[in-house]
């Protein structure tokens, strides 16, 4: 071992039913007047955003500025308008409340707000000030954006996503409400639920040095599968949704190790098609555990555990073959279709969807290695299941 790795988990996390309550504290710690209420366009109508604009009203009463203009994909446009909300309002903290998109535009207006004057993808990523306080609340259990420290955002002028990080980048604190989540319908809850499974598999059998995410990880693959179908069948159990919100963030607390072959099939099915972007993970996830055993075996034998599987007096090989069919009996109990093809997939667009998803980089960490005639191999597979 000769390599120096870096061990960080440095964000303040706030779990519990009312947890937004905190934002009295993240109000008092930094001297907050005035924070910027940075949503999508989508939320205003949900129970979730009335919740945590109440409380933001008695703490700031009549201050707290709102923008609710972050697009599903959010653009440099929508992080240039949160800035011209944020200046405007003469804000000084901002408050991210929302799914992985609302939480990306929040992060990335915060450079803004250092660095006025320099386009996002120009920022001097690797110097940045400390950055206006941010605490991050979501209203899904998927992404687990809140804790993360970088963010997607489509830039115009080159007409694609770039995704840029850095450590000062994170929410000073993250709220996990479990009360946000109760609105969200079974399929979203499903499906952002094995957003969550799938960073968590895929960064424990990603080969990077990091003993302590794999706990993580394999602790969050634990929780999704006791608490995904409950939170699935019953929208209102707390428990569930809140054992949810943990392992979504534990599950993005794992991946700064890396994610896998199953990100980057899904991310053109997103971008071409629209398809949800957890929904497009649980499919993929099933072809590339398969494809994955043969340099993977001892650590799926691990996940098989995790799904409740007595792995005794079996080999590495068939415990694995258990954790495929875990995925596979958890995907059907959530109501997730086994194929793409169920979601109108077809094999003549399958060669470009390989192209994409070979430029995209998640699969460079891959246990084993995919060519693009791999990934392609891997889409026929997801869409014959
Ligand atoms: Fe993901």
């Amino acid at each position: 071992m000769t390599e120096i790795s870096q061990f960080r988990f440095p964000t303040d996390i706030r779990f519990g039913v009312g947890a937004r309550s905190v934002l009295a504290e993240f109000g008092r710690k930094y001297k907050l007047r005035q924070p910027l209420l940075v949503t999508d366009s989508g939320l205003p109508q949900t129970e979730a955003f009335r919740l945590v604009v109440k409380e933001a009203d008695r703490v700031w009463p009549g201050r707290c500025v709102q923008f609710t203009g972050v697009h599903a994909n959010p653009t440099d446009q929508d992080v240039e308008d949160a800035w011209r909300a944020y200046v405007q309002g003469g804000c000084d903290g901002v408050i991210g409340l929302g799914g992985g998109s609302a939480l990306d535009a929040a992060r990335a207006l915060r450079l803004k707000v250092a660095f006025p004057n320099t386009a996002l993808l120009d920022m001097p990523f690797n110097e940045l000030p400390p950055l206006v306080p941010m605490c991050a609340i979501p209203t899904t259990a998927g992404t687990g954006s809140e804790v993360g420290r970088s963010s997607v955002i489509t830039i115009r002028k080159i007409g694609r996503k770039a995704v840029f990080g850095a450590q000062p980048m994170m929410a000073e604190m993250a709220v996990l409400d479990p009360e946000l989540t109760v609105g969200l319908p079974p399929n979203l809850t499903a499906w952002t639920g094995m957003d969550a499974m799938t960073h968590a598999i895929e960064a424990f059998v990603c080969p990077v040095f990091h003993p302590m995410c794999d706990a993580i990880a394999l602790e969050a693959i634990h929780m999704v599968r006791l608490y995904l179908p409950r939170a699935y069948a019953d929208g209102n159990d707390l428990e569930a949704r809140g054992m949810m919100q943990v392992a979504a963030a534990m599950g993005a607390v794992a991946f700064q190790k890396d994610l896998g072959a199953a990100h980057s099939l899904s991310h053109p099915l997103s971008s071409e098609f629209g398809i949800q972007h957890g929904l497009a993970n649980a499919i993929c996830l099933v072809p590339v555990m398969k494809y994955n055993k043969e340099v993977s075996a001892a650590q799926y034998a691990r996940i098989a555990q995790c799904f409740g599987i007595n792995t005794f007096g079996m080999s590495d090989t068939e415990a694995a073959d258990k954790a495929v069919e875990a995925v596979v009996e958890l995907n059907g109990r959530i109501g997730i279709p086994s194929s793409l093809a169920e979601l109108g997939i077809k094999e003549s667009q399958l060669p470009m969807l390989a192209k994409k998803a070979f430029e995209d980089p998640c699969h460079t960490a891959n246990p084993r290695p995919c060519t693009e005639k791999d990934l392609l191999m891997l889409y026929r597979e997801a869409c014959k299941q």
